[in-house]
């Protein structure tokens, strides 16, 4: 089907100081819908395979799968029972091996999602652990006794609702799982534990995987004392009930933590080019700080800002500027606009300005990591409440946070199912899907898919954009605007995060070069200078004329 999508794209223009993974771009597969092979609804490995070269026809340069172990499935992949196999669902070990040659074939990378934080309930580890209190891998996990009165350690939630103590009837000791019950948290105070992960790391390593997202990072270490966390300091919430409602400042984001990153990034030294990401979820000062000291953390603690902060140009021309004036000497910046536990972007910010968010994300500085589908424009998909099947929308019905209208299937092709599937799919597709698709769009210049792949050709094409400098121009309640630059060339970036038109006419400078990029097709190759009008919605990557 994608005969015509051949690679077309050479970085020869990078300096070769740069790593893969500082130039490179990500693309993160939520493997239960990218491609279904078997037809039983649920995509898999062997499927994946076959969208390789969709990936590589993009620009992609490195793939991250969402966990592939054997599991419960409690919390879709999560909750893992075994760090050394395959679920059966995706696949045996040898399509592993098979994807991941497929992968290297292509000159791609292939990441794998390391969850450290916590297991399976019913991983071999922990059905030891809650055997007996002198199992000897009692300490493996963190058991408690209750308070005189029987009741729970201490007041920490969990994410998902709830206390995130869980009752042993056989031993008569506490667990702390700071998910669902069924994802028991390890102890990594235990030099046991660590070694075990450590091992499971140098498995996948062997085999030729070319780096972790590591789940939860900043969950990793616990307060010694478990103590109690505070309440957020707002009287209007009397019943304090919610994750939210406490500062997590002793269940997360311990000092000893950097330690156990540390022990991780010393074995991933020890292979050739590999990559250690963090999952954080933390202010920039402090997720900065898991860079490590002269950068012995991780390589790229996962930038979520523009995840989670308002759709606001002023609050991200801000975001941008602190981030890169927070980031430690040497280190290297990253940027995230969706995952597989939040809204999408276009369903964050609408349609017109998912394309603004992509060349935002493909234009600053820093690692770009693109969610599957987000380069077609994919939404949302509203899930029937009877549907729903993600613990977080089941457990917290009141709050509306299931995040499986975000993990629906890839949309192919106005095929049944999109393409993904010859069988129902384990979520629903939405009704625009014959529309919204891959193979629709690849031919249309207009399209959301054309548009990523030509931002991603330009930025692999040019050292000033995929590995450049950054410096901010202007911003306004409309605008933002930054340079990128190298030794060779020069762009101006000019976003209009509102939907009115709007001027760029910053004070004591202007600027003049051809449109190289706008998100209006038919405005790509004019000259502008001077005051340059912008409509609404509109974005314009500017060579710039240096002469
Ligand atoms: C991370 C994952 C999320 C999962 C949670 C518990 O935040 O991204 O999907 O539910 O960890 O493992």
């Amino acid at each position: 089907m994608m005969e015509n999508m051949t690679a077309t794209f050479a970085v020869e223009t990078i300096p070769a100081q740069h790593k893969w993974w500082q130039h490179g771009i990500i693309y993160q597969v939520y493997p239960r819908s990218f491609q279904d092979s078997n037809n039983d609804g649920v995509g898999d490995l062997k499927g994946m395979a076959t969208r390789l070269d969709y990936l590589q026809w993009l620009g992609i340069d490195c793939v991250w799968l969402s966990p592939i172990f054997p599991s419960p499935m409690a919390d879709f992949g999560y909750d893992i029972s075994d760090y050394r196999g395959i679920h059966g669902l995706f696949g045996t070990m040898e399509d592993f091996d098979e994807l991941l040659g497929e992968v290297h074939q292509r000159g791609m990378k292939l990441l794998l999602d390391l969850v450290p934080n916590h297991t399976s309930d019913q991983h071999p580890w922990f059905l030891e652990s809650r055997s007996s209190k002198d199992n000897p891998k009692r300490d493996w996990y963190i058991w408690h006794d209750g308070k005189e009165d029987g009741s729970v350690p201490n007041n920490w939630l969990s994410v998902f609702g709830g206390t995130a103590w869980e009752w042993d009837e056989h031993t008569r000791q506490y667990y702390y799982h700071a998910f669902l019950k069924e994802q028991p948290d390890l102890n990594w105070r235990n030099p046991e534990v660590q070694a075990a992960m450590l091992d499971v790391m140098r498995f996948w390593l062997e085999k030729g995987v070319d780096g972790f997202r590591v789940d939860v990072m900043w969950h990793m270490i616990k307060d010694f004392q478990l103590r109690d966390n505070p309440p957020v300091p707002d009287a209007a919430i009397t019943e304090k009930r919610l994750y939210d409602d406490f500062m997590p400042v002793y269940s997360t984001d311990q000092p000893e933590v950097h330690q156990i990153v540390r022990m991780m990034r010393q074995l991933m030294d020890s292979f050739e080019d590999r990559v250690l990401i963090g999952e954080i979820y933390l202010p920039i000062q402090k997720l900065v700080t898991y860079y490590g000291e002269n950068n012995t953390g991780a390589h790229l603690p996962f930038n979520f800002q523009l995840l989670t902060l308002p759709w606001n140009s002023l609050e991200i021309a801000a975001a941008v500027d602190s981030y890169e004036g927070a980031l430690p000497v040497d280190s290297w910046p990253n940027w995230v606009l969706s995952n597989h536990d939040k809204p999408r972007v276009a369903s964050r910010v609408g349609p017109s300005q998912a394309r603004i968010a992509a060349m935002l994300l493909l234009t600053l500085r820093g690692t770009p990591t693109i969610y599957y589908g987000d380069e077609i424009g994919m939404t949302d998909v509203p899930i029937p409440v009877d549907e729903i099947v993600d613990p977080q929308g089941l457990n917290l019905p009141e709050l509306n946070i299931s995040r499986d209208p975000s993990r629906t299937p890839m949309q192919w092709s106005q095929e049944l199912n999109a393409g993904f599937s010859r069988n129902k799919p384990w979520l629903r597709l939405p009704y625009n899907a014959g529309r919204v698709n891959v193979e629709r769009q690849k031919d249309d210049a207009y399209s959301m898919l054309s548009f990523y792949r030509k931002l991603i050709d330009i930025r692999k094409k040019s050292a000033a954009l995929s590995v450049g400098s950054y410096s901010p121009v202007y911003a306004d309640t409309q605008l933002i605007s930054y340079i990128r630059q190298d030794s060779d060339e020069t762009f101006l970036v000019i976003l209009n995060m509102s939907h009115r038109p709007a001027y760029f006419r910053p004070q004591n400078t202007s600027y003049k070069g051809l449109i190289t990029l706008s998100t209006d097709e038919e405005r790509n190759g004019m000259y502008v200078q001077d005051v340059i009008s912008i409509a609404g919605d509109e974005g314009l990557l500017i060579r710039v004329d240096n002469g």
